[in-house]
């Protein structure tokens, strides 16, 4: 075993990492691909990412061996839950390599994947052979005018059916099934995706549409409030709140009053959760973005390719993530009210986007 391992296991028994506010490090995201075969508006605008539009070449992206000692490492400063994301995770090559590299991470409790589901059909049973634990489908409505419309013109809803079935029959049991709700857009198709689901294990969750990035022309107008959600649901399929799986879980659960399964509403613009936020996010090219609003991330790649010793990027990352105040969802709901922030402000206009980062 080598030197590397001893050490990233033995900080692995040790206190998680904290930042000024006092939050431990937990979630690692990592984004495997800027690329998408979809563009939803909310993420990746077609009238921007065109067939002339340039991703990353390949020698720009970590490779997983890369990938794979920033995890450790990671792991040593509290990292307990790795969640895969893009772009869409699935366009990358031998991803399921990746999955079993990462399960071999001592101190890794659980690896999900956030995926549109078209590419499910094909690659599901190689990712649950490889210790992929869980699943998360995005999936905006099930109105296929209105999906096309959402994810730009590209697959059908029967193809992203389809990734769930199959996804289910090799053993991914019950999903989680992300809707962003965008008013004018979607929302009037929120209660026949609710009761499609209802009862089949599945988990449904609405989103609030979010101001992430500087390319999807996100106004406040276009934003359903989780009451409004909840009240729209609730009128046909009646709900109540009910606690928490865990202290920081991002979705706020409701279960049907009938106890036929739950829904989920992630309320990051009316009632923000920055408070409980472990999550740190490592971008294709490897930066380390310490909040989804966040400008740009700090580059890892450039040491770890420079010959950076595993200390030496252990207290690099230490020291981010000590120097780490973002709460940038409360700041910008504080100002919506009117009420002065508490904290430094984020620059709007220099922003990390989505597709980068996944969520
Ligand atoms: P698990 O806890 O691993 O099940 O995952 P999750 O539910 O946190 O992950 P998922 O990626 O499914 O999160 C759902 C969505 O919530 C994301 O796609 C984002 O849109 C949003 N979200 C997740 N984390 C954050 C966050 O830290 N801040 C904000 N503002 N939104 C987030
Ligand atoms: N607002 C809310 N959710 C978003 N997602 C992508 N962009 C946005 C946005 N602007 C969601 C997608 C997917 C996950 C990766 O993030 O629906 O489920
Ligand atoms: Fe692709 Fe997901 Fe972004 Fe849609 S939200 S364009 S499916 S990465
Ligand atoms: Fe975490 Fe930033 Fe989201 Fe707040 S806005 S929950 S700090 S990622």
């Amino acid at each position: 075993m080598s030197v590397a391992r001893t050490s990233a296991e033995s900080a692995a028994r040790s206190e998680p990492s904290r930042d000024a506010r006092e939050r431990p490090l937990r979630d690692l995201r990592i984004s495997v691909t800027d690329r998408c075969n979809f563009r939803c508006g909310y993420c990746m605008p077609a009238e921007i990412f065109g067939e002339s539009y340039s991703f990353l070449p390949r020698r720009e992206i970590l490779s997983f061996e890369e990938i794979e000692r920033l995890t450790r490492i990671m792991v040593g400063l509290g990292v307990r839950k790795v969640r895969i994301t893009g772009g869409e995770p699935l366009l990358r090559h031998d991803l399921a390599d990746l999955i079993a590299r990462l399960r071999a991470v001592a101190g890794i409790e659980d690896i999900g994947l956030t995926t549109n589901a078209t590419l499910l059909k094909r690659m599901a049973g190689t990712l649950r052979r490889a210790g992929l634990g869980r699943m998360t489908v995005s999936l905006d409505s099930l109105d296929e005018a209105v999906f096309r419309r959402m994810n730009g013109g590209k697959l059908t809803v029967g193809a992203v059916l389809e990734g769930i079935e199959t996804a289910q029959a090799v053993g991914f049991g019950a999903l989680k099934l992300n809707c962003v709700v965008q008013k004018g857009v979607n929302d009037h198709t929120l209660v026949a995706l609710a009761r499609h689901f209802k009862g089949s294990g599945h988990i449904v969750r609405f989103i609030e549409f979010m101001d992430v990035g500087t390319k999807n022309g996100w106004d406040v107008t276009q934003v359903l409030p989780a009451s409004e959600i909840v009240a729209r649901i609730d009128a046909e399929l009646p709900i109540q709140p009910i606690d928490p799986n865990y202290a920081g879980e991002v979705a706020k659960r409701w279960r049907y009053r009938d106890g036929d399964g739950e829904i989920g509403i992630i309320t990051s613009v009316s009632e923000p959760f920055c408070s409980g936020c472990t999550r740190a996010r490592l971008t294709t090219d490897g930066r380390l973005v310490t909040c989804l609003f966040a400008s740009g991330g700090t580059d890892l790649r450039a040491p770890l390719r420079d010959g950076a010793s595993d200390e030496e990027l252990t207290e690099l990352i230490r020291g981010i993530w000590q120097r780490r105040s973002d709460q940038y969802s409360e700041e910008r709901t504080a100002i919506m009210r009117g009420e002065q922030p508490d904290g430094a402000e984020q620059d709007t206009t220099r922003r990390v986007e989505m597709y980068e980062i996944g969520g």
